[in-house]
């Protein structure tokens, strides 16, 4: 008798999360310019919140608005304004993946899983990952995401060292390595799927964490028509439509036309 092989620790990047002032605004950009479909809104009480899913492929983006008061969101909005905020991997057994990375000596925000927009959910300690927020979320059983016209492929993180970073997430999560160049960038992911990208901090304006998002329409005409009727800032090439910070909720976006491999 053979046993079955044990079940990945995550299966995807489930959504990222990022902090907006109020989620009527971030819909101008995320909804009506990159055309996402809303899934689901919710006031989530015990994080301060009104929070909303986006489909952006095989993931998703949730939005989150501090309703005030003295919350971890909140205090980030204060701090560094909009922008990303954490990310979330998927995972089949959330509870299972908590006590796992609890036994391992993992700090964990929430030892144990609780009710979130996106599930069952728990955050890791930011100190866990290098200083990248990390959600584990596991959704409704059965659940389905419409098509969508703009599909999340790489979430970018800076690193002062990006060799530990993907040893650390490889570690914590047995995330496995898409491509290496054989230079000082790292990518962490599932092949055709969504990916983590480390980058040197020096090649992200110093910045360490998230700092960027890349994304592939299937057209990009469609979308500068869009975005335009959006009054969304951006910079168009042939290939690419590039989205700066202002125009996207604080969130540096490259929009491509190309799959990646
Ligand atoms: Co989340």
């Amino acid at each position: 008798m053979t046993t079955p092989p044990p079940a990945p620790m995550v299966t995807g990047i489930h959504h990222v999360g990022i902090v907006v002032q109020g989620l009527e605004r971030a819909y101008r950009f995320w909804r009506d310019g990159l055309g996402l479909p809303l899934l689901r809104e919710a006031e989530i009480s015990d994080q301060g919140v009104r929070a909303a899913l986006l489909a952006a492929g095989d993931s998703e983006v949730e939005l989150l608005e501090p309703l005030g008061g003295d919350t971890g969101v909140a205090r980030f909005l204060a701090r560094r304004g909009e922008g990303l905020h954490h990310l979330c991997f998927e995972t089949t057994d959330v509870g299972a993946a908590t006590a796992a990375l609890a036994a391992q000596g993992t700090a964990l925000l929430d030892p144990v899983p609780r009710k979130g927009l996106a599930g069952q959910i728990a955050f890791l300690h930011p100190k866990a990952c290098d200083g990248v927020l990390v959600e584990l979320a596991t959704p409704p059983h059965g659940e389905s995401r419409p098509e969508s016209p703009v599909t999340l492929k790489r979430v970018v993180i800076g690193c002062r060292d990006t060799g530990a970073t993907a040893s650390t997430f490889q570690r914590l999560f047995d995330l496995p390595e898409v491509a290496i160049s054989g230079g000082p960038r790292i990518m962490l992911g599932w092949a055709g799927g969504s990916a983590l990208l480390m980058v040197p901090a020096s090649q992200a304006e110093g910045a360490e964490g998230m700092v960027a998002l890349s994304m592939v329409a299937a057209g990009l005409e469609p979308l500068g028509v869009r975005l335009d009727a959006a009054h969304v800032p951006m910079l168009r090439g042939s290939n690419e439509i590039t989205v700066e910070p202002g125009g996207a909720t604080g969130v540096h976006l490259h929009i491509s036309r190309f799959h990646f491999p």
